[in-house]
């Protein structure tokens, strides 16, 4: 997976009037077509003090999301990238999608701190290396760094 090329095209989509909606609309979109074995691509919002659904492609998912609560509550507690090889290996995993056997979640942060986290999910076990969640990571800082939240 060719992630500074995916970069290039977020940056392309980022237009430095328009708030964050958009731009994650789209990066949902550009992930959603550029990776292979996925099952699901998007964001969950740091909103009053938990997770809220965001723009994303794939099934329908949970609308909220505690702090410390599954992947993605635990990635925006830690404030790291959550790499899951296995989802039911993982404790307190929420399942929405029931194809998904693995997962990745990354912090999008702004100076530091978490303002919204990205996850994929993969109907394949192992299917995210530590090569994705570099280049992953870099997608997440441009979408943190310049989106207007
Ligand atoms: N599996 C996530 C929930 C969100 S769905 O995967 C879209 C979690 O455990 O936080």
């Amino acid at each position: 997976m060719d992630y500074r090329l995916m970069e290039k095209q977020l940056s392309l989509l980022m237009d430095e009037d328009c708030g964050f909606l958009p731009v994650l609309s789209n990066c949902a979109a550009l992930l959603w077509e550029s990776l292979e074995d996925i099952n699901w691509a998007g964001f969950y919002l740091v909103r009053d003090g938990r997770l809220v659904l965001g723009p994303f492609q794939g099934k329908v998912a949970c609308i909220h999301i505690e702090k410390g609560k599954g992947v993605c509550g635990t990635a925006w507690e830690k404030n790291e990238t959550q790499l899951v090889p296995d989802v039911h290996q993982f404790p307190g995993h929420i399942a929405c999608d029931s194809a998904s056997n693995s997962e990745i979640v990354l912090p999008v942060r702004k100076e530091g701190e978490v303002m919204a986290v990205m996850d994929i999910d993969s109907p394949v076990f192992g299917r995210f290396t530590e090569e994705d969640a570099a280049g992953l990571e870099s997608i997440a800082a441009l979408l943190g760094n310049r989106t207007v939240w």
